[in-house]
């Protein structure tokens, strides 16, 4: 594979979701290997204080390179942190043997570019059972587990997800680390008021507000769907490597939704205030929450732009030889 087909793979893989759109990755090519870094000037030290969403983050762009590299005809040999002397760095990627893409993977592949996140209200209309067997399907290949909240548990998620926003809110430094993330463009990072989204007007659902700090003028309020579906992405244990794994999940999960014509959300409040991801998570079984997302069908969302490839990747013909 020719570095020019790589560093096309690379630029595909910031396509991933982010916290915040911080893009906390940085890529790095020696010989045929990309190696992934976590980039800890961009953790949200106050929402995220262990890393775990940063490394949620990453994970999604190593499933999105290693999906680039099928498309592109590799097989990808991955090697998640591959060093424990280098935690940063996430993983070392090879393209692999050389294997024509079936159509059910090109498919995927050309998922990346049209999954946006979407703070729409979503239409009054059923997910399929063959669409949710799809997506517990797409979770359990990655190694996780992901649940349908039933009516019950989808009323005590969404309450707790209400309850994730207003404790957040009181957090010292939340309004100053959200303002950071959402100032004006124009800039390639964080999230742009255009993807805010409406007031949920019955504030029934736990839409994350980007508009605390930079409010838009005219933010109008609607009425968001009655009965969500939403789903807790979850893995057998709690350790980076397994944040990782989440995020690979996550990032297959949003594509098949996405192939399938489905809006998706991820919802992070729940699982960022301890006390209540502990009553998302069922140790004993080993399922540890790492994502709430919601999914159903919605109007378009814009896509939140991205840093240049020149930015995020050290290269020798990109002029960034040094080590991230
Ligand atoms: C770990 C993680 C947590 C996220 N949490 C939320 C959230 O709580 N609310 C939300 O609206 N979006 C959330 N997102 C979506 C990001 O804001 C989104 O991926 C980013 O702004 C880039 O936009 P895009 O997904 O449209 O490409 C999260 C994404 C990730 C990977």
């Amino acid at each position: 594979m020719d570095t020019s087909e790589l560093v096309s793979c690379v630029e595909t893989a910031t396509l991933a979701p982010s916290l915040h759109n911080s893009q906390p990755w940085r890529f790095r090519l020696t010989g045929d290997v990309v190696e992934v870094y976590a980039d800890r000037d961009r953790q949200l030290d106050v929402l995220d204080p262990d890393g775990r969403e940063l490394l949620v983050s990453v994970g999604a762009a190593v499933f999105t390179l290693r999906l680039a590299l099928r498309r592109a005809g590799r097989i990808p040999e991955v090697t998640v942190l591959p060093d424990a002397g280098r935690p940063d760095l996430v993983a070392a990627i090879r393209p692999g043997p050389v294997a024509q893409p079936s159509p059910a993977v090109v498919e995927l592949a050309d998922a990346i570019e049209h999954r946006h996140t979407n703070r729409q209200p979503f239409l009054p209309k059923v997910v399929p059972a063959d669409v949710i067997d799809e997506l517990r399907v797409a979770a359990d290949r990655e190694g996780t587990a992901l649940t349908i909240a039933g009516a019950a548990s989808r009323t005590v998620i969404t309450g707790l997800g209400r309850e994730a926003e207003r404790r957040l809110r009181a957090r010292n430094g939340y309004r100053a680390e959200m303002g950071r993330w959402t100032r004006p463009a124009p800039r390639r990072d964080g999230v742009p008021a255009a993807a805010y989204g409406p007031w949920d007007a019955l504030e029934r659902l736990p839409m994350r507000d980007f508009g605390l700090v930079h409010a838009p003028r005219q933010r109008k309020s609607e009425v968001f769907e009655k009965w969500p579906t939403i789903a807790v992405l979850s893995t057998g244990g709690d350790s980076p490597a397994d944040w990782v794994g989440a995020g690979q999940s996550l990032q297959r999960v949003l594509l098949v939704a996405t192939r399938r014509h489905l809006a998706t959300t991820p919802i992070s409040q729940p699982v960022e205030i301890p006390g209540i991801r502990e009553v998302l998570t069922d140790q004993r079984a080993g399922r540890f929450a790492q994502m709430v997302i919601r999914l159903g069908y919605g109007p378009p969302a814009p896509a939140s732009p991205r840093r240049p490839i020149t930015e995020v990747l050290s290269a020798p013909h990109t002029g960034n030889g040094g080590t991230p």
